[in-house]
């Protein structure tokens, strides 16, 4: 297993935000983005990148570009508000959606969208979900990269339970997870103790 947990002093404040009853969705809002482009640092961190030559105003030197194209793929819909710290460091990715729901009663995720864009078999893939539960959902939703034909994934999420990073792990052992907290375990709702609640409700008001 790879889990990779960022340790950041401005991230672990902006996470007791997160967490935080009190905040609002502003707040959580406000809380996530800057988490969200902290943890695009740490992700991406060892993206394969060529020599290349570049020309400045004085002369010929060494540059470096990278080696693949980068794709996002935040699963629907909280994924949309930790994606969008990383859209905005890394402009010249493509976004691809899942669309994904966990049942109520069953916690098993049901899949209801996908729109892949046409380079990512060739691309450095971050699966995006702010929360890693039981894990089915991440799981579920790097299942339907591999069969669109993507090989370079790695997962990014903010808070991970110890179950979910089993089970996602057993089924997808060749994916890195990193993550901002491992929290303590599920509730018998299969929801992140202490976690922060519902991370869609939260970050969309509903
Ligand atoms: C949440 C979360 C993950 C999933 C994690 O989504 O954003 O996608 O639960 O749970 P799991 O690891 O047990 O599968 P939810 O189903 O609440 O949908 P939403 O983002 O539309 O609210
Ligand atoms: N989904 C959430 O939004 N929160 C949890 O704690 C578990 C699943």
């Amino acid at each position: 297993m790879s889990l990779h947990i960022i340790e950041h002093p401005i991230i672990r404040e902006r996470l007791t935000h997160i967490r935080s009853v009190d905040s609002d969705t502003a707040a959580f809002r406000h809380a996530l983005h800057d988490i969200s482009r902290l943890m695009c640092f740490e992700v991406t961190k060892d993206l394969e990148t060529n020599p290349c030559t570049v020309k400045t105003p004085l002369k010929k030197t060494e540059g470096h570009s990278l080696t693949r194209p980068i794709v996002l793929v935040p699963i629907l819909r909280a994924g949309v508000g930790l994606m969008n710290g990383f859209a905005d460091i890394l402009t010249e990715a493509s976004v691809g959606y899942i669309g994904l729901y966990r049942d109520e009663e069953t916690h098993q995720p049901h899949r209801y969208y996908c729109k892949m864009p046409p380079n990512i078999a060739e691309a450095d893939v971050i699966l995006i979900d702010p929360m890693l539960a039981t894990g089915g959902s991440a799981a579920d939703a790097v299942d339907e990269l591999k069969s669109e034909g993507a090989t370079q994934i790695r997962f990014a999420c903010l808070i991970a339970a110890p179950e979910g990073v089993e089970a996602f792990s057993k089924r997808h052992p060749d994916i890195e997870i990193y993550t901002a907290a491992l929290d303590e375990h599920l509730n018998e709702n299969a929801y992140i103790v202490p976690g922060l609640g519902d991370a869609g409700d939260r970050y969309f008001g509903t």
